[in-house]
C-alpha cells in the first residue's frame, strides 16, 4: 500500500476500505508516514467527508494505537459520561455519586487540561488529601465496592488521536465534524466504556457554538459509537451561559455537594437528573427514563447519593469530612461583589468571557505550565432572566491577588447584558439517540 494512493483517492471523494485506514494510523504512530503526507490526507478529509464506515475505523484504528483499558473486572454495564466542554460544567462531580447511588458502576478516567477551571481531578484536589494515583487491583475494587473511583489518565491512550490533533491544530483542519467526532470518541472507547451518554453543549461558551454544528457532532459521535457496539446517546444542552453558579475549583466541589443535597442550583440540577437517567437505563438498572428520573431524585433526598459522594472521598484518602463543612475546601482571602450598574433583567451572560475572567483570577490553566489556585473563582449572584437592582451584586469575585481584579470587573460587566426584557433560555436542546 502506498500513502500518496491513499491521499489521491480521498481527494477525488472515494471511500477508504478499512485496511487503509489502519495503515494510514498505524504508519503514523510508529513514524513511517511523515506529517506532510497526513497533512495532505487531513486537508482531503476536511474537504471531502468521510462516510459511516470510515468514521468507525478511523475510530478504532486509533483505539489500538495504544493502551485499551479492560474493565472487564468491574462487574455490571460500565456507562460514561462525556461533556464537550463548557463553564462551570460541575455535572461530573455530581453524576458519579448520583448515578453509583442507583447501582451504576463508574469507573472515570479524568484528566486536567485547560481551559477555564481545571479538570475534574484538579476539582476534587480541592479535597484535602484526595489523590487519583491508584493502581488498576485498587480502582477496581472501589468500583465493585463504592461503584465509583476516578483514575488520573493513563500515558499511552489513544497515541495516534494525540499526534493527529497537534497536527491538524497546525494545518487548519481541527474543525472537520468526522475527525472531531471519532477524536472524542477514540479515547471513550479507549477508556473501557460499554455504553457512553454525551452531553454536546451549544452556545457562548462552547466548542461548537452554533446549534446546527452541535447537532451534528452529536449525531456524528452517537453513530460512531453505536456502529463500534458501544450503545451512545447525547443530549445537546445550553452553553450560552455558564452552568449553575459556581466556575472555580473549589467552588464548584462546595456547589455539587448543595447540588446532591437538593440544594443545587436548577439548571445544574435538572442537566444531572437527565444525564443521570440516560446513564441509569443504558446501565440497565431501571427500563424507563421515568423510572431512572424517580431513583436519582429518590437518591438525592434520602441521602444515599450524598453518602456515595462521601464513601468515594474518603476511599480515595479525601477528608469526606469537607461535605459536612465546605469551610474546610481552599478559601480565597478576599470576596468582592459585582454591583449591577442599573436595574432590569439579565438578558445575556456570556459564558466564555465570563469563563476567561476565572482564568485570569487563576482557577484555570492558559498553559500546561500554569499553577491553578483551586481557591479563586466566581460565583454568580444572578442568571439569564433574573430579575436585578440596581446596586445588587451580580457576581461575587473570590480571589487571592488582587493586581487582576480591576481587569476581571471590567470583563464581567462586559459579559453581563441588563435589558428590559430577558429570558432564561431552554436548557436541553435536543436529545440524539
Ligand atoms: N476535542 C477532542 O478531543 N478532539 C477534537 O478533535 C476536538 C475537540
Ligand atoms: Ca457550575
Amino acid at each position: 500500500m502506498r500513502m500518496v494512493d491513499i491521499i489521491e483517492k480521498k481527494r477525488n471523494g472515494g471511500e477508504l476500505s478499512t485496511e487503509e485506514i489502519k495503515f494510514v494510523i498505524e504508519g503514523y504512530t510508529n513514524e513511517t508516514i511523515p506529517d506532510y503526507q497526513v497533512s495532505a490526507l487531513l486537508m482531503a478529509i476536511y474537504f471531502e467527508g468521510m462516510s459511516q464506515s470510515e468514521r468507525a475505523d478511523l475510530t478504532m484504528a486509533m483505539v489500538e494505537s495504544g493502551d485499551q483499558i479492560d474493565l472487564s473486572a468491574i462487574e455490571g454495564i460500565k456507562v460514561d459520561k462525556h461533556s464537550t466542554g463548557g463553564v462551570g460544567d460541575t455535572t461530573t462531580l455530581i453524576l458519579g455519586p448520583l448515578v453509583a447511588a442507583a447501582g451504576v458502576p463508574v469507573a472515570k478516567m479524568s484528566g486536567r487540561g485547560l481551559g477555564h477551571t481545571g479538570g475534574t481531578i484538579d476539582k476534587l484536589e480541592a479535597v484535602p488529601g484526595f489523590h487519583v494515583e491508584l493502581t488498576s487491583d485498587e480502582f477496581t475494587r472501589l468500583v465493585n465496592e463504592e461503584k465509583l473511583a476516578v483514575i488520573g489518565q493513563s500515558g499511552n491512550l489513544t497515541p495516534a488521536d494525540k499526534k493527529l490533533y497537534a497536527l491538524r491544530d497546525v494545518t487548519a483542519t481541527v474543525n472537520s465534524i468526522p475527525l472531531i467526532a471519532s477524536s472524542i470518541m477514540s479515547k471513550k472507547i479507549a477508556a473501557g466504556a460499554d455504553a457512553i451518554v454525551l452531553d454536546v453543549k451549544t452556545g457562548a461558551g462552547a466548542f461548537m457554538k452554533d446549534e446546527a454544528q452541535a447537532r451534528e457532532l452529536a449525531e456524528a459521535m452517537v453513530r460512531i459509537g453505536n456502529n463500534v457496539g458501544r450503545q451512545t446517546m447525547a443530549v445537546i444542552s445550553d452553553m450560552s451561559q455558564p452552568l449553575g453558579f459556581a466556575i472555580g475549583n473549589a467552588l464548584e466541589v462546595k456547589e455539587a455537594i448543595d447540588t446532591l443535597k437538593g440544594e443545587g442550583p436548577e439548571d445544574l440540577t435538572e442537566l444531572c437528573l437527565v444525564l443521570g437517567s440516560h446513564m441509569v437505563v443504558l446501565s440497565k438498572k431501571a427500563e424507563t427514563h421515568e423510572q431512572a428520573r424517580k431513583m436519582l431524585e429518590e437518591a438525592i433526598k434520602n441521602g444515599e447519593a450524598l453518602n456515595r459522594f462521601k464513601a468515594f472521598l474518603s476511599g480515595q484518602g479525601g477528608d469526606a469530612s469537607v461535605v459536612d463543612d465546605p469551610s474546610k475546601l481552599p478559601q480565597a482571602e478576599h470576596k468582592i461583589e459585582l454591583p449591577a450598574k442599573t436595574s432590569g433583567k439579565i438578558s445575556r451572560i456570556i459564558a466564555d468571557n465570563v469563563g476567561t475572567a476565572a482564568m485570569w483570577l487563576g482557577a484555570g490553566r492558559a498553559t500546561k505550565e500554569s499553577e491553578i489556585d483551586l481557591a479563586v473563582g466566581l460565583l454568580l449572584q444572578k442568571k439569564v432572566g433574573d430579575e436585578v437592582k440596581e446596586g445588587e451584586s451580580l457576581v461575587t469575585i473570590y480571589a487571592n491577588d488582587l493586581t487582576e481584579v480591576e481587569k476581571v470587573k471590567a470583563k464581567l460587566y462586559e459579559s453581563i447584558e441588563i435589558s428590559a426584557e430577558g429570558h432564561a433560555p431552554a436548557l436541553i436542546v435536543d436529545q440524539v439517540t
